[in-house]
């Protein structure tokens, strides 16, 4: 490869780069062997407060107390259970909605939150009146809320290197949440992040301190107020850095996984977050799901206790992380004083786990496991906090200063910022022969499943945890990137036309083509190399075949993380690192396009925060490494100044193990980990039909809940009681079908080897008839179904099975795949009780329980 430009473009931005590192390499005693400090937090220990809270905790009984420690999840408690235990606080995981419905309207959110809170006031059964709070991750705008204002995810802010801008998105955010009535965000996340296998990778701003340390009191300022003027005023919520700590730094980025940093690298690469957002005044902290040196961080008190309270001061509470004291050795979900012991001041404990743990907390302070001073000092910093956030004078959270102020919510002002932050994101790799900006009067084509496509440009914690089973009408207000394009072209005299497929009438003057990851959460993210082939490809055959017809190309690239695109860059004339833009698209046309007279509106301004991999195995590359040699080193991007950069083409040779590559398996993945596009996931008894978005549904007999096959919540487990009278009663079960409810063509996926294929284990043997079907409409008359209950039946139970069957058995029967509506529907009348994961259609032929029609 020949990048003699890049090459020397890199070393003097190094040069530069290290410059700016010196500050915070001096203050750091590197021979000291413990690196950790003392912070000085801008709020201070105020006596009044303090006497307050000792007197409080001077009546509290016992079983008050472990209440405040236990956070249960919406799904899991009632408004009775809340009036009879008094929980500390609650909290609304990823895609949970107030009475399980993603429609909630901002009414419906303010509602659950007045009735927690009168219920948790309510001494009458518990003997306490202490309010309660609601926590929830608005990571990126208050992304669970239809119509949100939706910012970029934290890699994009990484590039537009500009806290003033963050501390206005971060009070925009704090203030959609105060509208829905609550209390507390689980935000902002500081993890620097070293290996971009990670799945949560776009939720860290960089892969190193310096902007972590920046953005982390930028933003807890713009959620708290800062602490000399209007500190947890009635215009702002708790803030929450996390996940204490090392969350980026895992061996191969496993999500969850063992950070094995020095404790030196500890401090300096994973901890600045916390140093300057602890300084901030951040009133909560949560610790993190992963390990240090193989200790899980929720069961150690080294980090909780003696670096984290004792050496930094901090004096608010640690939160725990989703069930995270579960797996902290000896522990389980229900019972786990060692968190408790190591410094853990707040249970976050979903599902029905949370009932048996406040039991258990309960005897373990009786029975000496756990001392009574422990559970005094973590009540005393809980209760601290809402003294400093002035729950207890506040008034309820529907009479607060924005409650019910809808108008707010997705406000034009609020939007404005965010599509601000989407101009100053983008990162310009390469623009050939000065492409861009393009002028709005050109005939632009639009192509790629990425440009009229909001939930993939705003990926994971989007409505739904994992961003997926969404559609353009679930972001109201929103703008796609294409629609963007649109408004100004259309305005400017010229057409933009958009072609998911790139298929014209006219040939276009330019091809704009928006492409990248699908969304994703957590470990669902995780990956084995950065080698981009998610889309089998696709989108590289569509730059390809522009390029053939001698149509200039630019690429839009949504991305969650820097990935390896050599071939896509070569075959495009510019390429612009999109990230993960959110709900305000109009941000790519402002700086892609000339205004009408054909000067810039808006120069690119966005730098890598995270250095873009030379090679696919490339995959931890950081600024300051010895031998550092990516493709595009940290701080790395073009402006319009910049005269044709990247002129060379750049190797494109496949540099991934064997085996890992899947681009030539004709693999079409309908639920891998999660729903993908464009298909959804329902639950249906008889007529009735409820879309699956939260982690357990209940329809009629039908029981559905998500469980963990290899990681978090990547299949699903279905039960279905039966009824007594099989023959009268109407098939239930689960069906997968097209997010439109249109057809869809998996022709191209279809050989005639091809299976559908999925992954089972069978909890019990099925009792009475179990189908498999997939339709060619959405009423079903054009379709087949097949019962498979002999063969299910045949499969031991409760391990993991491959269970594959011919296409062809579907087909002969009528079922057409160039128009599929319902690829997999699983059901029946009878009794079953199983877990389902990974379903695809695949040509693979390597699976020994295939069924053949023959056998039919
Ligand atoms: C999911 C969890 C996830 C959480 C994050 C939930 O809806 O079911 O597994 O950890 O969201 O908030
Ligand atoms: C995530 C946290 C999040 C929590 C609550 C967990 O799965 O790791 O970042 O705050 O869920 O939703």
């Amino acid at each position: 490869m020949k990048l003699s430009k890049i090459t020397l473009l890199s070393s003097s931005l190094i040069l530069l780069a290290t410059g700016c590192s010196v500050e915070l390499s001096d203050k750091i005693n590197t021979k000291e062997s413990k690196p950790w400090a003392p912070i000085k937090s801008e709020v201070k220990t105020d006596p009044v407060i303090e006497a307050k809270v000792s007197k409080l905790l001077s009546s509290m009984t016992l079983e008050q107390k472990v209440a405040q420690m236990i956070q249960p999840e919406i799904r899991d408690i009632t408004e009775e259970d809340m009036r009879k235990y008094g929980f500390g606080s609650y909290l609304n995981g990823g895609g949970a909605f107030p009475k399980n419905n993603k429609h909630s309207t901002p009414q419906d959110w303010i509602e659950l939150a007045e009735t927690m809170y009168q219920a948790s006031i309510d001494d009458s059964v518990d003997g306490s009146a202490i309010p309660t709070m609601w926590g929830t991750d608005a990571v990126h705008g208050h992304n669970n809320v239809i119509g949100a204002t939706l910012f970029p995810h934290n890699i994009g802010l990484g590039a537009a290197n500009n806290p003033e801008l963050m501390t206005k998105i971060a009070q925009i955010t704090a203030t959609e949440v105060m509208v829905t009535g609550i209390d507390w965000v689980f935000a902002p996340t500081v993890a620097t992040v070293r290996n971009d296998r990670w799945g949560r990778t776009y939720e860290g701003y960089s892969e190193d301190p310096e902007i972590v340390k920046l953005y982390a009191s930028a933003v807890v300022k713009g959620l708290q107020g800062s602490a000399d003027e209007d500190f947890l005023g009635d215009d702002r919520v708790i803030s929450t850095v996390k996940h204490f700590v090392g969350d980026g730094g895992t061996q191969d980025g496993d999500d969850q996984g063992d950070n094995r940093a020095s404790e030196h690298d500890l401090y300096k690469l994973h901890a600045q977050g916390y140093v300057s957002g602890l300084a901030a005044g951040a009133q909560s902290v949560m610790a993190s799901f992963n390990s240090w040196n193989g200790e899980k961080i929720h069961g150690s008190h080294y980090l909780l206790t003696e670096v984290l309270k004792e050496k930094m001061g901090f004096d608010g509470f640690v939160v725990g992380d989703w069930n995270g004291h579960g797996q902290v050795k000896g522990c389980s979900n229900e019972s786990c004083p060692q968190a408790v012991n190591a410094g853990l001041d707040i249970f976050m404990v979903p599902t029905d786990a949370w009932k048996p743990l406040y039991e258990n907390t309960i005897k373990q302070v009786k029975n000496n496991t756990i001392s009574i001073a422990r559970i005094d000092d973590a009540v005393k910093r809980i209760l601290r906090v809402k003294f400093r956030a002035g729950l207890f004078d506040k008034p309820s959270p529907a009479k607060r200063m924005f409650s019910g102020k809808t108008a707010l919510i997705g406000s034009d002002e609020h939007r404005k910022v965010a599509r601000q932050a989407v101009q100053e994101s983008l990162v310009l790799l390469k623009n050939k022969a000065n492409l861009l900006p393009l002028s709005p009067k050109l005939n632009i084509l639009v192509a790629g499943d990425g440009a009229d496509n909001i939930g993939k440009q705003s990926g994971g914690w989007s409505i739904t945890w994992q961003g997926t089973g969404n559609t353009n009408k679930d972001f109201p207000g929103g703008t796609s990137i294409y629609a963007g394009i649109e408004q100004q072209v259309s305005k400017a005299g010229g057409t933009a036309i958009l072609s998911v497929d790139g298929s014209f009438e006219e040939k276009p003057d330019v091809a704009v083509v928006v492409f990248g990851e699908e969304p994703y959460a957590e470990g669902q993210g995780d990956i084995e190399h950065l080698y981009f082939e998610s889309d089998n490809k696709k989108s590289l055959a569509l730059l390809k075949q522009f390029k053939q017809q001698g149509i200039p190309v630019v690429s839009v690239f949504i991305t969650g993380r820097p990935m390896w695109v050599n071939a896509e860059i070569n075959a495009s004339d510019a390429f612009v690192a999109a990230w993960l833009p959110g709900s305000e698209g109009q941000g790519i046309a402002d700086v892609i396009l000339a205004n009408a007279n054909n000067e810039i509106q808006n120069d690119f301004t966005g730098k890598l925060s995270f250095s873009w991999p030379k090679d696919a195995m490339q995959t931890e590359v950081n600024r300051f490494d010895e031998n550092y040699d990516p493709l595009f080193p940290y701080g790395f991007g073009l402006t319009y100044g910049d005269k044709d950069i990247l002129t060379d083409t750049l190797d494109e040779t496949i540099n991934i193990p064997a085996g890992s590559v899947k681009s030539d398996d004709k693999v079409s993945e309908i639920f891998q980990n999660s729903i993908k596009q464009p298909w959804s996931l329902w639950l249906y008894s008889g007529e009735k039909e409820i879309a699956v978005y939260a982690n357990a549904h209940q329809l009629a007999e039908l029981n559905y809940r998500t469980v963990d096959k290899l990681v978090q919540e990547d299949a699903f487990k279905i039960s279905l009681t039966g009824s007594e009278k099989p023959s009268n009663s109407q098939a239930s079960g689960v069906m997968i079908k097209h997010v439109a409810s249109t057809a869809h063509d998996l022709g191209e996926s279809v050989s005639e080897n091809s299976r559908l294929q999925f992954s089972v284990s069978l909890a019990n043997r099925t009792d009475g008839d179990v189908y498999l079907s997939t339709y060619c409409s959405a009423d079903k008359t054009c379709g087949s179904s097949i019962n498979i209950s002999s063969y299910l039946n045949k499969l031991p139970v409760s391990d993991w099975q491959t269970f594959s069957i011919d296409l062809t058995c579907f087909s002969k029967k009528g079922m057409d795949f160039s128009k599929a509506v319902i690829p997999f529907e699983f059901s029946s009348k009878g009794k079953v009780e199983l877990s389902i994961a990974d379903i695809v259609i695949t040509d693979n032929t390597e699976v020994s329980a295939t069924i053949s029609c023959g056998a039919m």
